[in-house]
């Protein structure tokens, strides 16, 4: 038996946490194993990233950010398709899709696009989503709960880059849903699926988002073993 993957996609702030860790509830209440992970990783790459360069404690320089990002991803679709192997439920807080979104949100064009896919080439071949829910919140509600969380803004925190994130997010979707990439290792286009579904949640509370995503996430289990 192959478990389900399944990724939680938005914004900073966007309630991605809160509602993957609402979803493991449920699937638990069902009797099932669920495996909670997110980008960047606890692993060596994802903390360097985080305490390194998220934080703006070293010089930000996003070419850096998106190679770690896309390393970082390659130690965990390990560790994912593991979990998926033993049959789980795997919760990420962030995928392949947030590399996309960050890489090309400064410059959203076809060549950026192609060039995250090959960035990203072996964690998408190695391991798809069975569903992405992408939270879709507005930026300044985002900011509003970013700004009244204690701790330090991480680099990307602004209301212009979340602006520009959120299009990248919707641009990658079209090219996803509609487009094809040219993959060099293959030397061929590919196409793929990454099964978004996009959830408007803006100011909704989270319970009533809760119901709305379970009622998308438990259709997965109909051909779970
Ligand atoms: N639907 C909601 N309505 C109001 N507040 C919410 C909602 N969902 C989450 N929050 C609150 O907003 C803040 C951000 O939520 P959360 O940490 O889940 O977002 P996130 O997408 O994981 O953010 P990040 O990308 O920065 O980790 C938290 O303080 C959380 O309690
Ligand atoms: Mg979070």
């Amino acid at each position: 038996m192959h478990g389900k993957f399944i990724v939680f996609e938005g914004l900073d702030g966007s309630g991605k946490s809160t509602q993957a860790e609402l979803l493991k509830e449920s699937f638990e209440e069902q009797g099932l194993k669920v495996f909670l992970t997110k980008e960047c990783t606890d692993g060596p790459i994802g903390t360097l990233l985080r305490k390194e360069y998220l934080s703006g404690h070293r010089k930000v320089n996003e070419a850096i950010i998106n190679v770690l990002m896309a390393a970082d991803r390659i130690e965990h679709v390990d560790e994912i398709n593991q979990h998926l192997e033993a049959g789980d439920i795997v919760i990420s807080d962030r995928y392949v899709l947030s590399g996309f979104a960050y890489n090309t949100y400064m410059d959203p064009t076809f060549d950026r696009l192609t060039d995250t896919y090959n960035m990203n080439r072996l964690a998408i071949t190695k391991c798809q989503p069975d569903l992405t829910l992408f939270l879709d919140v507005d930026p300044t509600i985002c900011i509003d709960r970013i700004n009244s969380r204690p701790g330090n803004h991480e680099v990307y925190e602004t209301l212009d880059k979340l602006e520009r994130i959120r299009k990248a997010y919707f641009k990658t979707f079209d090219f996803f849903n509609c487009g094809y990439f040219y993959d060099d290792d293959r030397d061929k286009n590919v196409r793929i699926n990454m099964h978004v579904k996009t959830i408007t949640c803006n100011d909704m509370n989270p319970d009533k988002i809760r119901y709305i995503i379970w009622r998308i996430a438990r259709n997965i289990l109909n051909n779970h073993g």
